[in-house]
């Protein structure tokens, strides 16, 4: 069994559902609210452990009844353990504020509250062992993202970074990813491309191979509803994606990004662990929430032998 150990963010998700999102000045009215655990450290963490992996996250929330109760919810997740998830005193948990539109996209504001103090000697102290793999994204500060995976990779680890949001990459970073996923957009913002076109095969091979930061590097660009593409030194590999119809893409991109980081450490071929990750990713899409919607083995193992 593959052991994650992810070092990321932990959200309170505010979720309204609107026919269309305010224009700037504008109110409009929501359809509903809800309330669930997100980030993308908690997500991708969760997705691991659905999918089959031993997870460790390491974390933090605040001293407030949102850090009380994300806490209880992360400790009921089955193969996940938040020995390592700090309580931050005098400090707010992180929260996102999510809108989904009729048609299933969402836009977010997150807050990181206490997810913004997660510091290297927070995650350079846990105990990696065996063929472990090391996750992260762009929800905790990059210096302790560094320090974790210099960290993990000298204990033997694969690293796994999803640089989401995006923002600019300090020196160095790239240097210690093994598995670099990033979505279409995310793509283009960090090949300096323009934010608002589709990228043809050829195009998304030529971004892939401008992203690799050294050569054994693998790319993961994914592709929602047209499936994913992956650069490796010596192939690319391009997947459709399961047909659904998708409710709230919320938290999509994080069932691939967990469920894929389980299949790695189970040493699954990239082929088998990109495929595990998409339709980790479609059945997400097909409800609600960030957390309620990431889909457990058996799911996964359904749609895949139906596809
Ligand atoms: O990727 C989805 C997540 O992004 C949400 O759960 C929200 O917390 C934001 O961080």
């Amino acid at each position: 069994m593959s052991h994650v150990y992810v070092a990321g963010s932990i959200n309170q998700d505010i979720t309204a559902r609107v026919q269309r999102r305010p224009r700037p000045g504008e109110t409009v009215s929501g359809e509903s609210v809800s309330y669930a655990l997100g980030g993308k450290g908690a997500n991708q963490a969760i997705a691991a452990a659905r999918s089959g992996a031993s997870v460790d996250l390491l974390g933090a929330v605040g001293s407030d009844r949102f850090g009380e109760e994300l806490l209880a919810d992360l400790d009921a997740e089955d193969g996940l353990s938040t020995a390592h998830v700090r309580r931050m005193p005098n400090t707010s948990t992180g929260v996102a504020l999510v809108t989904v539109d009729a048609d299933a996209e969402n836009a977010i504001v997150a807050v990181p509250g206490a997810n913004a103090t997660l510091a290297p000697e927070h995650v350079t102290d846990v105990e990696i062992t065996g063929e472990a793999v090391a996750l992260s994204q762009f929800e905790v500060p990059q210096p302790t993202i560094q320090a974790f995976f210099e960290w993990a990779q000298s204990r033997g680890a694969t690293t796994i970074l999803n640089p989401a949001p995006a923002e600019d990459v300090r020196d160095g970073l790239l240097e210690v990813v093994d598995y670099l996923v990033v979505n279409e957009t995310e793509a283009l913002f960090y090949s300096d491309g323009d934010a608002d076109s589709e990228l043809s095969m050829a195009e998304l091979a030529a971004t892939a191979a401008d992203l690799r930061a050294h050569d054994e590097q693998v790319v993961v660009v994914t592709l929602g509803g047209a499936g994913v593409f992956a650069s490796t030194p010596s192939e690319t590999i391009e997947l459709d994606a399961y047909a659904v119809d998708p409710v709230d893409t919320t938290g999509a991109g994080d069932a691939f990004v967990g469920a894929f980081a389980t299949a790695i450490g189970d040493g699954l071929s990239l082929r088998d662990a990109l495929d595990l990750g998409t339709a980790a990713g479609a059945l997400a899409a097909t409800e609600a929430g960030a957390t309620p919607s990431l889909p457990r083995r058996t799911a996964i193992q359904d749609i895949r032998q139906d596809a």
